[in-house]
């Protein structure tokens, strides 16, 4: 799947647009399908499991894709665990990271029998002791390690070097790992790291591998030997626009031999390498206006439904849906919302497109919906499933009400301490 290209047919999408309205996201469960076949069957030689990253993308009917694959779940919060329980992933095949876990998810993820609870400092390590004596059962525990490694990507998504907040510095694994192996409570089932996201380079991957087979080694030789995985993480690189990438057969030679010979099964977190080109985003546009010797596409998507371009400054491709030889135009694509920072495109040479008609932002399906916020009391987008020529409203838009819901405008129940 490259750039550029409607992997969905484009008569399709305008006959959804025309149905749900815009702005909508659109996700083909096939190109999902696809992405996963292709990583599934670089990793045949090695004994693995792809824990899909719920961060990425997770409406319910995307996750009952992944599990239907035969995914597990990676997770960050008590709300993923329970969009991943609800889809039917099983909660031995969930991993669930993050620096800040607190009391209460520790404990619930203790309740529910996550398989890996990766710990990410001796303090939340701690925590999880206190969660699996609270409970009565006892946890299964995967070491986040910071390798100390850097890969070449946006600032904001750069995980695994040194002076991160992420994982347990290097040298202090060893001693965490004889702490974790004297406690019944926990078991150290796996050495776990992600060194950053849309990276496009196996390099990081296979120093950061090297990395933790040396932990295990070390792990080992201190007399604790109930290792059994080690987790790569995600952040395999998708194509946006011209990024060169590894093959997924790149990125199985770089980190699968150590995992392989030294007996353990191999973890993989990926979120947007299954996701991001499974998906777009429709939108209308609305106007055109000229300032300042600049030329303005307004359309009806902004930075409160797709944030990427506000955030990182991320390319994703524009293409209309109606075909045809046009002029084209450089242009900035920008959105409703209040701020100059509300873009999904500057100076983008784009066809000459008209109000009324529909575009396709493309490598949306990825941090996409799970992102948008409802800022500007913007109710938040449909997304919609298609299945060869089928398709379905997997979350309808949002109401006005769904804005207000919960909310009170009479006080009725005022409260002193
Ligand atoms: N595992 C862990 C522990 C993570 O923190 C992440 C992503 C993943 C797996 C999945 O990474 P992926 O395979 O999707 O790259 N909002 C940003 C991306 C933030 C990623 C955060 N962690 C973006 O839109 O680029």
């Amino acid at each position: 799947m490259g750039p550029g290209v409607l992997t969905l047919d484009p008569a399709l999408l305008a006959g959804i647009a025309g149905r749900c309205g815009t702005p909508v996201y659109v996700y083909s469960g096939n190109a999902i399908r696809a992405q996963y076949h292709a990583l599934q069957d670089a990793l045949q030689q090695i004994p693995h499991r792809i824990h899909y990253s719920v961060k990425a993308n997770g409406n319910l009917g995307i996750l009952r894709i992944l599990r239907q694959l035969g995914a597990g779940a990676d997770i960050v919060s008590v709300g993923e665990l329970h969009r991943a329980t609800r889809a039917g992933f099983q909660p031995e095949q969930i991993v669930f990271s993050g620096v800040g876990k607190t009391e209460a998810e520790l404990e619930q993820a203790v309740r529910a029998g996550v398989g890996f609870i990766h710990v990410e400092s001796a303090g939340e390590l701690e925590g999880l002791i206190a969660a699996a004596e609270r409970t009565g059962r006892a946890a299964g525990v995967g070491v986040r390690v910071n390798p100390d490694v850097t890969a070449d990507t946006h600032p904001y998504t750069k995980t695994g070097e040194r002076t991160t907040k992420f994982g347990v510095p290097y040298d202090e694994v060893v001693g965490l790992a004889r702490r974790i192996a004297t406690d019944p409570r926990v078991r150290l089932r796996s050495l776990a790291m992600h060194i950053g996201s849309q990276i496009t380079d196996v390099e990081p991957y296979r120093r950061g591998t090297v990395r933790l087979l040396e932990l295990v080694a070390a792990v080992r030789a201190s007399g604790v030997h109930t290792l059994e995985c080690v987790d790569v993480g995600g952040g395999l690189g998708v194509r946006y626009h011209e990024e060169e990438l590894p093959s997924p057969r790149d990125f199985a030679a770089a980190v699968a031999p150590p995992v392989r010979a030294a007996g353990l099964t191999l973890l993989l977190e990926p979120g947007r390498f299954l996701v991001a080109n499974a998906g777009v985003l429709l939108t209308r546009v609305l106007y055109r206006k000229h300032a300042g010797g600049r030329e303005y596409v307004i359309v009806d998507a902004g930075m409160t439904d797709f944030v990427r371009p506000s955030h990182y400054h991320a390319h994703h491709e524009i293409v209309p849906l109606r075909d045809g030889n046009r002029p084209s135009r450089v242009v900035n694509v920008v959105g409703p919302v209040c701020e100059s920072g509300d873009f999904l495109a500057l100076d983008r040479r784009l066809p000459l497109v008209e109000p009324g008609e529909y575009l396709a932002v493309l490598g949306t399906g990825a941090y996409g919906f799970v992102m948008s916020s409802t800022y500007n009391a913007r109710p938040r987008p449909p997304e919609v499933i298609v299945e060869g020529d089928r398709w379905y409203v997997a979350r309808p838009r949002e109401t006005l009400e769904d804005l207000v819901r919960g909310e009170v405008d009479e006080p009725v129940e005022w409260q002193r301490l």
